[in-house]
């Protein structure tokens, strides 16, 4: 990518020459071997490649979940690899949004009380208008007082989305969201996740190595073997 370096204040979230080692010595291995790509704002983008081509791992690394061993992870032009432990967990409470394969929603929890939980961590305040705006969106206005046990897995994943969503983060990162989810329930998120694009001008980055739900993206950054292979607007 040519003078990719002046233009990383452009992406919402950004990977330059990113290195990622797990152990060392013979054991080492290099998830992530030099990454450079851009993540464009207001944009839906795929991270795709094959079982352990790292994707996981830029991911975390670009969410501020786990450390690179080399290179930046630029969240808004900030590298993240450059923060204290404290303001990176406060960054990661208040500027990303998370969704994750397995929903991690708290079972004790209602819908409504999962979906305000980041809001409460945070010590803010819920605008009220626009948790109604996004319960609506998802459809999930009925479906506020269940706990996770008494919804589908469909369901459980737009509270997720709407937990994420509600906080109004600069990037939400999504690691396979409709991995444990049937095809007509992962249409749903889906196109859920483009609408939040379109319609809320959220920046999204989705973990995928299925071919259908990047086809629903604007941007697809391929990986294997922890390099970029190819990186393509939809
Ligand atoms: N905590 C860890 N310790 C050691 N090696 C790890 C760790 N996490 C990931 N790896 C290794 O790093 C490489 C990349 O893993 P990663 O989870 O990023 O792949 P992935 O593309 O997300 O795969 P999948 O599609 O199976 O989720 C793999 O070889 C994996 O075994
Ligand atoms: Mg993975």
């Amino acid at each position: 990518m040519p003078d990719f370096a002046g233009h990383v204040n452009n992406f919402a979230s950004a990977a330059v020459d990113l290195v990622k080692v797990y152990g060392s010595g013979d054991t080492a291995v290099r998830a992530l071997d030099g990454v450079t790509a851009g993540f464009p704002p207001a944009a839906f983008s795929a991270i795709m490649g094959p079982s352990g081509s790292g994707k996981s791992t830029l991911m975390h690394c670009l969410a501020g979940l786990d450390t690179a061993t080399s290179g930046a992870a630029l969240l808004g032009g900030k590298d993240l690899t450059r923060l204290s432990d404290n303001t990176l967990t406060r960054v990661r409470r208040d500027r990303i949004g998370f969704v994750f394969q397995a929903f991690n929603l708290l079972p004790t929890l209602t819908a409504e009380e999962n979906i305000l939980l980041p809001l409460n961590l945070a010590g803010r305040r819920a605008d009220r208008a626009w948790f109604r705006q996004l319960v609506q969106a998802l459809g999930l206005s009925p479906r506020l007082a269940h706990r996770p046990s008494e919804m589908s897995g469909g369901q459980q994943q737009r509270v997720a989305l709407a937990r994420a969503l509600v906080t109004r983060p600069e990037v939400i990162f999504a690691d396979e969201p409709t991995g444990n989810l049937d095809s007509t329930s992962s249409t749903d998120v889906l196109n859920l996740l483009r609408q939040a694009v379109r319609e809320f001008g959220q920046t999204i980055v989705m973990v995928t190595h299925d071919d259908r739900a990047a086809s629903y993206a604007d941007h697809v950054v391929r990986m294997a073997d922890g390099r970029v292979v190819q990186a393509v607007a939809a």
